[in-house]
């Protein structure tokens, strides 16, 4: 329903556009073409005048000599050059020839001969100035119709008359009066016209048919990723748009491949995990069962059994107890949010978490160093740092046997804390180092069994850092020992 009214939207203003495009070229370049065509006309006019003008007093000059060689003189000899004048002015103007007409007017501006009834133009006024001022003068017949409705009908341009002031034979001044009908102009504007409308409509035509096709076009690409996002809305994550070509619609479909291959391994992910917890959960809650069963059957007579079972069932719910709260410290840190921002010592934290952590591996013999002695301030999320510490510092201990050395550092710069944690354990074979900070993962399956791991300290670790801004990374060498290093911003009040 959207998706037709933004057609029918896009259609009318195509056709706005196209109508407005090809209309504006279409008049401009007719204005352009008829103004070209009326000066043209113009000139064609102003010459015929000259022309005439020249053609006339050539010809009253050999009048006048033609009378005196006869013997004539005086007012008679006037009289007769005049006379021989106009016994030839027909035959030099015939009427009409090139849209030419020529009336002749004597001093009363009474007319003496025209070639046609079109050469008597009724302007006495411009007649009476061009006879005064002895030039010729100009006066047009405005027949001329505005341009746009020269579009669609038969073109009229103007009629010009030139009043061309003449001296003839007899001493008398007349005028010639040249009209120039510009048929030829309007014939050549009657036959640019219609193919320039035919051109107008058939390019108005191609316009918004090819706008039609583009957006049809368009639409077809935005129709498939709505369908994309109505089936990844419906669940299924297996939908793969088309790409093709590097247009900005293939770029937007990649961008959405891209999405909607985060959000497949997202949920593969998240399936993953919840399988994983529950697998972790089952493997304590089958012993605790098991140990159970032995209480009811044998606990009441043998305290050994009893004692046994008792130990077991509180190991196996400690585990779990555990578990739980490491899933819980990633479901805090998959929430946005949260981090705080308060000045505190990171040495003194570190210091704390070094002492718990001796705490627990005493039977360990484990030699430690670190943190230096000086304050270091820092402005941050003292119980999140105090996590991380601790899943290092846990590691490094349970990972190293008995008289290795635990060491951790801390330095600053004004921006950035370093912390490193690093021990002379057994260290992380390479080919494991790229899968640590997966959850659940754990190098080796026997020895965490051993060591009671579950492959979540990392993961928490990591996150609680990114959510901080900051940067974790391992070195470590199978045998050797291992390095890890925690990069977080000094001061986390200033974003
Ligand atoms: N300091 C270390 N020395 C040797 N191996 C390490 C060290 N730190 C981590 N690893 C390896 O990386 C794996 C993942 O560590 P992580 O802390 O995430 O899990 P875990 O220690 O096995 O279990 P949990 O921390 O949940 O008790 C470990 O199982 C271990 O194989
Ligand atoms: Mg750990």
């Amino acid at each position: 329903m959207r998706r037709s009214s933004l057609r029918t939207s896009l259609f009318f203003a195509s056709l706005l556009l196209a109508v407005l495009v090809v209309g504006g070229v279409s008049i401009t370049t007719y204005i352009v073409v008829s103004e070209v065509v009326a000066v043209a006309a113009h000139d064609a006019a102003v010459q015929a005048s000259l022309r005439a003008a020249d053609i006339a007093k050539v010809r009253a000059t050999d009048a006048a000599l033609e009378a005196a060689n006869r013997g004539l003189t005086g007012t008679e000899r006037g009289q007769e050059a005049k006379r021989l004048l106009f016994r030839d002015v027909p035959v030099m103007f015939r009427g009409g020839r090139d849209g030419v007409e020529v009336a002749f007017y004597d001093e009363n501006l009474e007319p003496l001969w025209f070639s046609d009834e079109r050469a008597l133009v009724v302007d006495d006024e411009a007649r009476q100035r061009a006879m005064t001022a002895a030039k010729p003068v100009e006066s047009a017949q405005h027949v001329r119709q505005p341009p746009l409705v020269g579009l669609f009908r038969p073109t009229t341009l103007d009629v010009l008359t030139v009043h061309v002031p003449i001296d003839l034979p007899d001493g008398t001044r007349g005028i010639i009066d040249v009209t120039y009908f510009p048929e030829l102009e309007e014939s050549i504007m009657d036959r640019v016209r219609l193919p320039m409308l035919v051109l107008a409509l058939s390019s108005a035509l191609v316009m918004v048919v090819m706008i039609q096709a583009a957006v049809g076009w368009i639409l077809r690409g935005i129709e498939q990723l709505r369908l994309a996002a109505e089936s990844i809305e419906a669940g299924h994550l297996e939908v793969q748009l088309p790409v093709e070509g590097n247009h900005e619609v293939a770029n937007l479909a990649r961008s959405l491949n891209l999405l909607i291959g985060r959000l497949r391994h997202r949920a593969a992910m998240q399936t993953r995990f919840v399988a994983d917890a529950s697998h972790e959960l089952a493997t304590p809650v089958a012993g605790i069962r098991g140990y159970t069963g032995i209480l009811r059957a044998w606990g009441a007579e043998d305290a050994e059994v009893r004692d046994e079972a008792i130990a077991a069932i509180d190991r196996e719910s400690r585990r779990m107890a555990r578990l739980c709260g490491d899933l819980l410290a990633i479901v805090r840190t998959d929430q946005a949010g949260g981090i705080e921002a308060v000045p505190f010592d990171v040495n003194e934290l570190a210091r704390e978490s070094m002492a718990s952590a001796l705490t627990r591996y005493k039977h360990k013999g484990i030699e430690h160093a670190g943190p230096p002695e000086a304050a270091l301030e820092a402005v941050g999320d003292p119980a999140r740092l105090e996590d991380v510490i601790s899943v290092l510092l846990d590691n490094a201990f349970k990972y190293t046997s008995a008289g290795g050395v635990v060491t951790i550092e801390t330095q600053a710069t004004d921006e950035i804390v370093t912390i490193e944690v690093s021990d002379t354990g057994i260290g992380i074979p390479a080919e494991d180092l790229p899968n640590i900070f997966e959850r659940f993962y754990r190098s080796d399956a026997s020895r965490s069994k051993a060591t009671g791991g579950f492959g979540l300290g990392l993961p928490i670790a990591k996150a609680a850092v990114e959510a901080m801004g900051g940067d974790i990374t391992v070195r470590s060498a199978h045998g050797e020992g291992t390095t890890v290093t925690v990069l977080v911003p000094r001061d986390l009040s200033t974003g």
